[in-house]
C-alpha cells in the first residue's frame, strides 16, 4: 500500500471509530483483539468443507464483480489491479487484490479483509475511496465475507506487481476525509431479511444490494457523491454514461418489461426491440450477470418488481419511442449543408449500414427505434456509444460496435458537431424528439461526464475554508473588544 499511513491517519482513524455505534466499535475492538488468533481460526474452519467454501467464494466473486474493477484492461493479471475508475475527481486507480505478501493481501487476515470489503479500510489503516464499492458491500453477511477470503488467500494466483498510486487533486488526496464522509454516508449494518417478503426477494436484495452493487449506478447521488437513498433505483450517472430509473415505475421504470425480458437482459444484455447493454452495464453483464445461476437471476427480476415505483415525470416507457423512417428519399442528394441535413449524411455514413437506412437494423444489429438508448429523458447514452462504441461479450460471443470518437477506433473520428448532428437525426427520427444535442453537450460525454458539484467547487474549498476561517476570527476579536469596551464603561 502507498506510505499514506502516518501517525495523523491512525489518529484520525480512532477518531472516526469513536463516532460508530456501540456494537461496530466492540467488532471493531473485537477485531484487534483477534487479530492474532486468525490464523488458528481460519485453519479451524478450513477443515472438510474447504473446497465446497473456495467454490462459493469463486461464484461470490463473480456476483460481486471483485475482477471487473480489480483486472488491468488488455491483458492485466486478474485481480492484480491497475484498473482506472473515472470518478468525476479524477481517475481512481485498483489495487493489487491477489494473495501476493509484497504487493497484495497476502499478509491479511480475514478480519482484514473484512475491514477492507466492508468498512473501506486496509490492513494499515488507509482510507480508501468509495470507488470501491464498500458501502454495498457492508451489507455482506459474514459467511460470504469468509467464503470470499477463502478463494482470495487459496485460489487467485498470487502476482508481484506493485499497485500504482492513485493521485486525486487536494483537498481528494487527503484520504483521512474519507472518516467524516464515512460517518455521514456508510451505514454498517448488513443486511437485515424482510420478513414481509419471500424468500426469492429476499435472495434478490441481497444480490442487488450487497453483492451486485446495482445502487452505485442506478441510484442518484447527493452533493457528496453519497447515494440518496430515499430514490434508491430511479437512475444515476456513471461518467459519461446514464444508468436508467430501472425501479418498477411503469413509465419511467421497469414496470412494463415482462419477467422474461427483464432476465434475458440480465443475462445476455440484449431484449430485441427494447434495450441492449453498453459501457458499463456491459461490464456488468459481462464480468458478473451472466454467470449468476437461473435462480439468482430470477431472484434479482423479482426484487426489482418488488421495489418502490419512482416516476421520473416520464409521459411513456423510454422503449417506445420511434417508427421507421422514410426521410432518406427526400434527403438523399442534399448539399448536407444544414445541420439536419448534415445529420442524415453522417448516417448513412457511419450507421445506417449495420443499423439500416430506415433505422430498423437486422438480425444482428438493433433497431434505433424501440430503443432505450433514443427514447431515454437524457441523450448520454446515444452520445456515448457513438463516441465510445460498445463491446459486450456473452457466451464467449462479442457483440462490437465501433467508437466514432476516439483515435484508437479504425472509424473516421467525428467531430463534436458531427455527432451532435447525427444524434439529433437519430432522436427525431427514432427516438426522443424533444432531446436537442449541441456540440458542447458530446464535449462534455467525451470529457468524461458533468462534474458534481463536489468536484467543481473542489478548488474553492481551501480559500472558502481560509475566508470563513478569517471572517469567524474577525467575529471574535470584535466580540471580545466590544466585551472589553463595555467592562471599561462599566
Ligand atoms: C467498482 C469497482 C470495484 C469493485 C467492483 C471492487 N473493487 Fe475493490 N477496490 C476498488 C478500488 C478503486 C480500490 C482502491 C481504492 C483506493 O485506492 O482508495 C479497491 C481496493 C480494494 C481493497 C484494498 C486492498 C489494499 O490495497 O489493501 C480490497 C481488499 C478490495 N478492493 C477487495 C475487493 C473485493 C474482494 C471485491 C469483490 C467483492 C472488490 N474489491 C470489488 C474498486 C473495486
Ligand atoms: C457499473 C454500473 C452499473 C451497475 C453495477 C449496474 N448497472 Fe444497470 N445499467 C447501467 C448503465 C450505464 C445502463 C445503460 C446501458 C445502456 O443503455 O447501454 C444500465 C442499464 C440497465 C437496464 C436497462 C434499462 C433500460 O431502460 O435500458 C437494466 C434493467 C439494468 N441496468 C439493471 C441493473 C441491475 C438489476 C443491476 C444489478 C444487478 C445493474 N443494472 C447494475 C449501469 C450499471
Ligand atoms: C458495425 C456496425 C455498427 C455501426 C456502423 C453502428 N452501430 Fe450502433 N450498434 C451496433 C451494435 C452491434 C450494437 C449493439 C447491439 C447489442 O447490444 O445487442 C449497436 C448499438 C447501438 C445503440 C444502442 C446503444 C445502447 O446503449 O443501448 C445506438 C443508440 C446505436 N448503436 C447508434 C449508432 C449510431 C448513431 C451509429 C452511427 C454513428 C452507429 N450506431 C453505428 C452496430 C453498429
Amino acid at each position: 500500500m502507498p506510505p499514506y499511513c502516518g501517525s495523523s491517519e491512525s489518529l484520525s482513524v480512532r477518531a472516526f471509530f469513536s463516532g460508530y455505534s456501540r456494537t461496530v466499535r466492540s467488532v471493531l475492538i473485537g477485531l484487534l483483539a483477534a487479530s492474532s488468533l486468525v490464523g488458528t481460526a481460519y485453519a479451524q474452519d478450513a477443515g472438510g468443507n474447504q473446497a465446497e467454501l473456495i467454490a462459493r467464494g469463486r461464484y461470490l466473486a463473480k456476483a460481486a464483480d471483485c475482477a471487473a474493477c480489480h483486472t488491468a484492461p488488455d491483458g492485466g493479471e486478474p485481480y492484480a489491479g491497475g484498473y482506472g475508475i473515472q470518478s468525476p475527481l479524477g481517475t481512481i486507480l485498483s489495487t493489487n487484490i491477489t494473495p501476493s505478501k509484497a504487493n497484495g493481501i497476502g499478509d491479511y487476515s480475514e478480519q482484514d479483509f473484512a475491514r477492507a470489503v466492508r468498512a473501506g479500510i486496509t490492513k494499515d489503516g488507509t482510507h480508501l475511496y468509495p470507488a470501491m464499492p464498500y458501502t454495498a458491500y457492508a451489507k455482506l453477511s459474514d459467511a460470504d465475507i469468509s467464503a470470499l477470503y477463502a478463494y482470495f488467500k487459496s485460489e487467485v494466483k498470487p502476482v508481484d506487481q506493485p499497485s500504482k498510486e492513485t493521485e486525486l487533486p487536494f483537498p481528494f488526496s487527503i484520504r483521512s476525509s474519507m472518516a467524516a464522509w464515512n460517518m455521514l454516508f456508510l451505514s454498517s449494518d448488513r443486511l437485515q431479511p424482510d420478513a414481509s417478503r419471500s424468500a426469492e426477494w429476499n435472495r434478490g436484495a441481497y444480490l442487488a444490494e450487497a453483492l451486485e452493487h446495482c445502487s452505485t449506478c442506478h441510484s442518484p447521488r447527493n452533493l457528496f457523491m453519497a447515494e440518496d437513498a430515499g430514490s434508491g433505483l430511479s437512475g444515476g450517472t456513471v461518467g459519461p454514461w446514464s444508468a436508467p430509473n430501472i425501479t418498477s415505475d411503469k413509465k419511467s421504470g421497469i414496470g412494463g418489461w415482462s419477467d422474461a425480458e427483464l432476465l434475458q437482459y440480465l443475462r445476455t444484455g440484449h431484449v430485441a426491440s427494447k434495450a441492449q447493454a453498453a459501457g458499463p452495464m456491459a461490464e456488468a453483464v459481462e464480468h458478473s450477470l451472466q454467470h449468476l445461476t437461473d435462480p439468482d437471476l430470477k431472484a434479482l427480476v423479482t426484487y426489482l418488481r418488488g421495489t418502490k415505483p419512482v416516476g421520473s415525470g416520464d409521459k411513456q416507457p423510454r422503449y417506445t419511442f420511434g417508427k421507421p423512417s422514410a426521410t432518406e428519399l427526400s434527403l438523399r442528394g442534399t448539399a448536407g449543408l444544414t445541420p439536419a441535413e448534415n445529420g442524415f449524411h453522417v448516417f448513412s455514413g457511419a450507421c445506417a449500414n449495420c443499423h439500416q437506412a430506415d433505422g430498423g437494423g437486422n438480425a444482428r444489429y438493433p433497431s434505433l427505434y424501440n430503443n432505450t438508448a433514443t427514447g431515454a429523458n437524457t441523450p448520454e447514452n446515444l452520445i456515448a456509444t457513438i463516441l465510445f462504441g460498445l463491446s459486450r461479450t456473452v457466451d464467449g460471443v462479442t457483440i462490437f460496435m465501433p467508437a466514432f470518437g476516439t483515435d484508437a477506433s479504425f472509424t473516421d473520428r467525428l467531430s463534436d458537431k458531427d455527432v451532435a448532428d447525427v444524434s439529433n437525426y437519430v432522436l427525431s427520427q427514432f427516438g426522443n424528439a424533444a432531446l436537442k444535442v449541441v456540440p458542447a453537450d458530446v464535449a462534455r460525454v467525451r470529457e468524461g461526464g458533468s462534474k458534481p458539484f463536489i468536484a467543481v467547487a473542489a478548488p474553492f474549498i481551501a480559500p472558502a475554508a481560509v475566508v470563513v476561517a478569517a471572517i469567524v476570527l474577525l467575529l471574535i476579536v470584535s466580540a471580545v473588544a466590544r466585551g472589553r469596551r463595555r467592562a471599561a464603561t462599566a
